[in-house]
């Protein structure tokens, strides 16, 4: 491996290459894009969450003006279901295909899907579609209002030791229950395809997390093959785990395209999208945790529930992080799911380990209060100095670093523990902690770099940007590895028949493609060398081994010639690399991990019900951060979230009849500018973990969201008194139990 010690571009503060198309709206989002003769799709949701469709009435829309057609389960060209496998990268977000039948399973599950010339005429003659229904009335509108337990899935435990008999003879003990409502991802744009046939081949722009995954599982349910379909994606408005697997908007989208011959573009509305495009499903969890009067934890169990819904099985695992977070020798976890009548829960950001550290770390903190200990002395007085789960030694590790340094910048040491014991002036203020983590994963990948005439380097790769800044980490290798400006640096991403290319999804991008990047890179670089150093070339002579890569060219001992010059020289418009890589051996011999500390102050004003979060300080290891600007901009959004989650965000389902009740971006609350801090202070740590890839990257985009809730809860309880057990704290739970 070929460790990047000293780079002078990775881990640079750069401004993203994509900005400028950006700022000028020339970066062309899906629900913008525009092809010829093309005609617009409007889904008709249902509007009951649980029963049958007993008459659909397509008459009257048919005939209004602009409509081509109607898709409807009388009406859909054949489709079959994809296989549905992570490993064979064809996963879909619902295995339900959409009109299969007439049963109804979740509230927006659409029933039909017009077609039409005009965006408005579609949506017209979708509100003309006459849809009735026989409501059943068992639905199940919330694993958080049932006592139903959920099927046990013995595959999501783990354990080591005797939990249950350690608990018996602990000194002290915990045992509780933390939930966390149901969350909507609220990304910034819509969910969005336009799908187009030439002759046997489908052309689909998507708005995906992950364009290859999409590609497989379209050739899945048109039965086509791969080569057949395409799928674009060159900018994407943010996807938290929504947008990774396929939708069925993106398959009615493609059917309607082939029944009618035409392009058709659907663009959900946002409470279609809120209805049917995924959640963070509610989950229930039960924390036990045994101590000696010391601290030492000798027992931690976590028995986890999470929704799915009734036509999928979605598993949120909440107890992943949960086996190697402290060192403790008996430790036992279990998941199970619960269908509810919802449209399918999906990853979000950071999924089931953002709840999980939720409850073990609010379920820490509690424990802290009854030894009278400090919550940071008792974290670090069970600091696991290796994975005691899979005993093997850390990549790296430095959350002691993160715990003690944020402390430090919060000012950890002039906090007065009593409850209610600091104010200013009105407000009580409660300081609370958490720890952070989330695994280190990486995927084999594969990309293609061109050393072009005109001086500038292409580089391409089929994963995606989902607007956190892929571009820019590859242009930034570009250049590092060739000595090119980033500004001359060429990037492609975002269409499937690229070289292969991951996910962006589990915080894997970065340290997946920037090695393949760097293969590519060194490989073309071979390629001009030998070149160069034929009899006849401007190298003639010179080992190829001895001639070094600097400033935009080769250097032998005497000569630097630029790559423009050199391919000039020799007549060659361009030379070429490919490069691929992928995890290797390491991954037998260390476990690897992100870890971080969020540390947060909030202000509650019991004299007017208002609850703050004022000051958030974090110090996050992630390894390198190969982009210091678009890196911290990932944790300060994920503390956004995170704040969300804490006192916020809350999909409220009618507990009669399982339907939405919110689903708009006014009745759904997020954190918005004036629910900021005024104070959030990230760190990043900057040790390199070379362990896990050359660049020594460990990923960031999730990590920095695990913790937060916890965190506010914490600081909640210290300073009212209150422990809140549940997520969000909204001011009417503050209200209810403090008066
Ligand atoms: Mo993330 S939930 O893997 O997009």
């Amino acid at each position: 491996m070929n460790e990047m010690t000293d780079p002078t571009v990775i881990g640079q503060r750069t401004p993203r290459v994509d900005g400028e198309y950006k700022l000028t709206g020339r970066a062309g989002y899906t629900g913008e894009l525009h092809v010829e003769d093309m005609l617009y799709g409007y889904p008709v949701p249902a509007t009951i969450a649980h029963g049958v469709l007993t008459s659909l009435d397509v008459d009257a829309a048919r005939g209004m003006p602009g409509v081509v057609d109607i898709l409807h389960h009388r009406r859909v060209p054949k489709l079959y279901r994809s296989p549905n496998s992570m490993g064979h990268g064809d996963q879909v977000s619902e295995i339900r295909l959409p009109f299969e039948d007439e049963r109804i399973h979740y509230h927006g599950q659409y029933v039909a899907l017009v077609v039409a010339e005009t965006f408005d005429q579609a949506r017209a003659a979708a509100h003309a579609v006459v849809a009735r229904y026989r409501q059943e009335d068992d639905a199940r509108p919330s694993l958080l209002l049932t006592d139903a337990e959920g099927d046990l899935l013995e595959e999501e435990g783990d354990s080591r030791g005797d939990p249950d008999a350690a608990f018996e003879r602990a000194a002290v003990t915990l045992d509780e229950t933390y939930c966390i409502e149901a969350e909507s991802h609220l990304q910034m744009e819509m969910h969005a395809t336009l799908a187009e046939w030439r002759g046997k081949r489908l052309i689909v722009h998507e708005s995906t997390q992950g364009v290859v995954y999409q590609r497989n599982a379209l050739a899945r349910t048109f039965d086509l093959p791969q080569e057949d379909v395409e799928v674009i994606s060159h900018y994407i408005g943010s996807g938290f785990g929504n947008k990774l697997f396929m939708w069925p908007h993106a398959i009615a989208t493609a059917a309607a395209a082939q029944l009618v011959g035409r392009p058709v573009k659907t663009v959900l509305p946002r409470q279609q999208d809120m209805l049917t495009a995924g959640n963070r499903p509610a989950s229930r969890q039960r924390i036990r945790l045994g101590a000696e009067r010391d601290g030492t934890l000798t027992s931690i169990r976590h028995d986890s529930t999470t929704e799915t819904s009734t036509v999928d099985r979605y598993v949120d695992s909440c107890g992943g992080a949960t086996p190697s977070a402290y060192a403790c020798d008996n430790v036992a976890i279990s998941q199970r799911i619960l269908p509810v009548n919802h449209g399918t829960p999906c990853p979000m950001r950071a999924p089931g380990e953002v709840s999980g550290v939720y409850a073990l770390e609010a379920a820490i903190d509690e424990l802290a209060i009854a030894l009278a200990m400090d919550p940071v002395e008792l974290r670090l007085h069970n600091y696991a100095q290796h994975d005691p789960q899979s005993g093997l030694p850390w990549s790296s590790k430095q959350l002691d670093k993160c715990l003690r340094s944020a402390a430090d910048r919060f000012g950890w040491s002039q906090r007065d523990p009593g409850i209610g014991a600091m104010r200013d002036g009105d407000e009580i203020i409660g300081y609370g902690m958490a720890s952070a983590t989330w695994s280190a994963g990486r995927q084999p990948c594969e990309a293609r770099v061109e050393l072009r005439a005109d001086g500038s380097v292409f580089a391409a790769c089929g994963t995606q940007d989902i607007g956190t800044g892929t571009y820019t980490i590859v242009a930034q290798t570009a250049a590092e590895l060739t000595g090119v400006p980033v500004e001359r640096v060429d990037v492609k991403l975002g269409e499937s028949s690229l070289p292969a290319g991951p996910l962006s999804g589990g915080s894997m991008t970065t340290a997946t493609t920037l090695p393949a990047v760097a293969a590519a890179v060194r490989d073309a670089v071979d390629a001009l060398k030998e070149i160069v150093t034929k009899p006849e070339g401007a190298f003639a002579g010179v080992d190829p081994d001895a001639l070094q890569v600097r400033d935009g060219g080769l250097a032998s001992e005497d000569k630097h010639i630029s790559f423009a010059e050199l391919l000039a020289m020799h007549d060659v418009a361009s030379v070429n690399g490919k490069g691929q890589a992928a995890p290797g051996g390491e991954q037998e011999e260390y476990s690897f991990r992100s870890f971080g500390a969020h540390f947060v102050e909030v202000r509650w004003d019991p004299g007017i019900s208002r609850l703050r979060v004022s000051r958030v300080v974090s110090s996050i290891d992630v390894g390198r951060a190969i982009n210091p600007l678009a890196a911290r901009n990932q944790v300060e959004g994920a503390i956004v979230m995170g704040i969300g989650m804490g006192i916020l965000e809350k999909l409220e389902y009618d507990p009669r009849d399982a339907r939405l009740m919110n689903s708009n971006a006014s009745d759904y609350r997020v954190a918005v500018h004036a629910d900021m801090p005024e104070v959030v202070d990230v760190e990043l740590l900057d040790y390199p973990d070379f362990r896990f890839n050359e660049f020594g990257a460990r990923g960031i985009g999730e990590i920095g969201l695990t913790g937060v809730g916890p965190a506010i809860a914490n600081a909640v309880h210290h300073a009212t008194g209150k422990r809140f057990r549940t997520l969000p704290i909204t001011v009417d739970k503050l209200v209810e139990a403090l008066g």
